[in-house]
C-alpha cells in the first residue's frame, strides 16, 4: 500500500557512493593508482613512527608531534582509501547508514585533529625560532605530552557532537551521495528533515573547533617569518628557514585544499580537491617532513646499519 511505502521510504538505511563515475574502463587504472598510494601512504608514516621510536635523537618534541602526526595519517587513509579500492575493484558502490556515519565520524575526528597538531608542530616551531632560549623549559616533556594528549581529545570531542546530530537526522529519499566517502555535506543535503540546526552546529564546531588551531598556526608562522627575516646573516637566515619551510609547505597543502572545499568556490571540482586532503596529503607530509630532514635520514641509516650488524652477528653465531 501507498502507506507502507511511504514508511519504507522514511528510514533509508543504504546509500550509493557515486566515487568516480560509471566507466569501468578507468576503475582498474584508478585501483591500481590507489593502491600503490595506500601502500606507499602506510608504510613510509609507519616507517617514521617506528623512527621516532627507536632513535633517541629523535625523543624531542618536534619528532614526537611528527611521530603522532604519521600515526594520524596512516589511520586517516585507512578509514577512506581501503573503502575505495574495493568499490573500484567489485563495483559495489552501496553503504549503510551506519557504516556511513562510522566513516564520517573517523575522517572526521582524525582531520580536526590534524588541525590540533600542526597547530601544536607551529607553536613548537615558534618557540624554537623566536624563544630560543627559553624553548626547553617552555617546551618540556611535560607540555608536549599535554599538547598531543589534548589535540587528539578536541579532534574526536568536536565531530563526536557533530555525528550524534547528524545521526539524528531521518533519510527518506534520494539515496546517491556523490563522492567517494561519507563527507557530511551531501550527506546532509539528501535529509529530509530540518536540516538548519546541523548545518548551523557544523559552523558553529568549525569556527569553535578549527579556527583556533589555524589561527594560532598563522600567527606562529607569521612571527617566524618576521623573525628569520630580521636575522642579519644569510647563512643564520637559511639555516633557520630550512628546519620550517617544510612545516610551511604541509600546512599550506592542508588549510589550502580544505579551505577550497569548504568555501566551495569551483562546485564541481570538489571531488577533486578533496582528493588532495584525503589521498595526497597523508602521502605526501612524511616525504615533505623527512626526505628534506638530516636528522630523519641520519635515524634511518642508523637503523638500517644496525640491522645489518644483527644479521651479521647472528650469520657469525651460526657459523661458531
Ligand atoms: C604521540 O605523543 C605522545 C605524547 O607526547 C607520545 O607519548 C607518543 O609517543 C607520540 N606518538 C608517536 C607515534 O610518536
Amino acid at each position: 500500500s501507498p502507506l507502507e511505502g511511504l514508511l519504507i521510504n522514511q528510514t533509508m538505511t543504504k546509500f550509493i557512493l557515486l566515487g568516480f563515475g560509471s566507466l569501468p574502463d578507468i576503475h582498474i587504472l584508478l585501483f591500481l593508482l590507489f593502491l600503490v598510494i595506500y601502500i606507499a601512504t602506510v608504510a613510509a608514516n609507519t616507517l617514521i613512527v617506528v623512527l621516532v621510536f627507536i632513535d633517541q635523537h629523535l625523543h624531542t618534541p618536534m619528532y614526537i608531534f611528527l611521530g603522532n602526526l604519521s600515526s594520524l595519517e596512516t589511520c586517516y587513509a585507512s578509514t577512506i582509501l581501503p573503502w575505495v579500492l574495493v568499490s573500484l575493484l567489485t563495483g559495489h558502490r552501496t553503504i549503510s547508514l551506519c557504516g556511513c556515519i562510522t566513516q564520517l565520524y573517523f575522517s572526521g575526528s582524525l582531520a580536526c585533529t590534524e588541525c590540533y597538531l600542526l597547530a601544536a608542530m607551529s607553536y613548537d616551531r615558534y618557540l624554537a625560532i623566536c624563544k630560543p632560549l627559553r624553548y626547553s623549559t617552555l617546551m618540556n616533556t611535560r607540555f608536549c605530552l599535554q599538547l598531543a594528549a589534548g589535540s587528539w581529545l578536541n579532534g574526536f570531542l568536536a565531530i563526536t557532537i557533530f555525528v550524534f546530530f547528524v545521526s539524528q537526522l531521518i533519510f527518506c529519499g534520494p539515496n546517491e551521495i556523490d563522492h567517494f566517502y561519507c563527507e557530511s555535506t551531501p550527506l546532509i543535503k539528501l535529509s529530509c528533515s530540518d536540516t538548519h540546526l546541523v548545518i548551523l552546529l557544523d559552523f558553529v564546531l568549525a569556527c569553535s573547533f578549527t579556527l583556533p588551531p589555524f589561527l594560532l598556526t598563522l600567527t606562529s608562522y607569521v612571527r617566524i617569518i618576521t623573525t628569520i627575516v630580521k636575522i642579519p646573516s644569510s647563512t643564520g637566515r637559511q639555516k633557520a628557514f630550512s628546519t620550517c619551510s617544510s612545516h610551511l609547505i604541509v600546512v599550506t597543502l592542508f588549510y589550502g585544499t580544505i579551505i577550497i572545499v569548504y568555501l566551495d568556490p569551483l562546485r564541481n571540482l570538489n571531488k577533486m580537491f578533496s582528493l588532495c586532503y584525503t589521498v595526497l596529503t597523508p602521502l605526501v607530509n612524511p616525504l615533505i617532513y623527512s626526505l628534506r630532514n638530516r636528522e630523519v635520514k641520519g635515524a634511518l641509516t642508523n637503523a638500517v646499519s644496525k640491522c645489518r650488524f644483527h644479521k651479521k652477528a647472528a650469520e657469525t653465531q651460526i657459523i661458531t
